[in-house]
C-alpha cells in the first residue's frame, strides 16, 4: 500500500473544512488522511463531527496559557498521532514563532479571499464594499505574517448583484470546501 501523507488539522469552531478534509480523506485514492483534529475551544462543534467521522481528537482550551506553552501542547499532541502536515481550519488562534518554524513548509491554511487581497476579518464585506465582480479563498503556507504565506491554489465565485456579505460567504465557504482537499492533495505530492 502506498503511504498517505499524515495530517492534523486545527480548529476553533463549526469545522466545516476540516469536515471536507476529512471526507476527501477516506478516499482510497487520495494522498493524505486526517490522522487529529485539534481544538483550542473545548466545545467547538467541529470536534462532534471529528468523532462521527471516526477521526481522533485533542481538545485543551488556552486560556490561561502563555502562547508558546500552548503551542507546545499542540505540537506533542501532533507528534504523537505521527502528523506530517498541519492544516489550518478557522483555527481563530495566533501560532508562536516556534511551532511556525517547527513546521514550516508543512503548515497550511484556507483563508476566504483571492489573497493578497483582504487579509484578516470580514472579508466579503470588505470585497463587497470595493465592488469585487469576483470573489473566491485561497490556501496558502503558513509564515509569521497573518494570511501572507506563499499561495498555493485560488478558487474564485462570482459576485452576484444585490449580494450580502453572508451570501457572499455561503458561496465562497462552497468552493473552500472544493479547494482545501484539492490544495492539499496537490501539496503533498509536490
Ligand atoms: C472559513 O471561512 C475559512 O476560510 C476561515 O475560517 C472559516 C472556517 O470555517 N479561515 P469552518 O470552521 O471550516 O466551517
Amino acid at each position: 500500500m502506498v503511504e498517505r501523507a499524515r495530517v492534523g488539522v486545527l480548529i476553533s469552531g463549526r469545522g466545516s473544512n476540516m469536515a471536507a478534509l476529512i471526507e476527501a480523506g477516506k478516499a482510497a485514492a487520495c494522498p493524505f488522511e486526517i490522522v487529529l483534529v485539534v481544538s483550542n475551544v473545548v466545545d467547538a462543534p467541529g470536534l462532534a463531527l471529528a468523532e462521527v467521522a471516526g477521526v481522533p481528537i485533542y481538545a485543551h482550551d488556552h486560556r490561561g496559557m502563555e502562547r508558546e506553552a500552548f503551542d507546545h501542547l499542540i505540537d506533542a499532541a501532533l507528534a504523537e498521532a505521527g502528523a506530517e502536515w498541519v492544516a489550518l481550519a478557522g483555527y481563530m488562534r495566533l501560532l508562536s514563532p516556534a511551532f511556525v518554524a517547527r513546521w514550516a513548509g508543512r503548515l497550511v491554511n484556507i483563508h476566504p479571499s483571492l489573497l493578497p487581497k483582504y487579509k484578516g476579518l470580514d472579508t466579503h464585506a470588505r470585497a463587497l464594499v470595493a465592488e469585487d465582480k469576483v470573489a473566491g479563498c485561497s490556501v496558502h503556507l503558513v509564515t509569521d505574517e497573518l494570511d501572507d504565506g506563499p499561495v498555493i491554489a485560488r478558487g474564485e465565485v462570482p459576485v452576484l448583484p444585490g449580494d450580502t456579505p453572508d451570501d457572499l460567504a455561503v458561496r465562497v465557504l462552497e468552493e473552500e470546501h472544493r479547494l482545501y482537499p484539492r490544495a492539499l492533495a496537490e501539496l503533498v505530492t509536490r
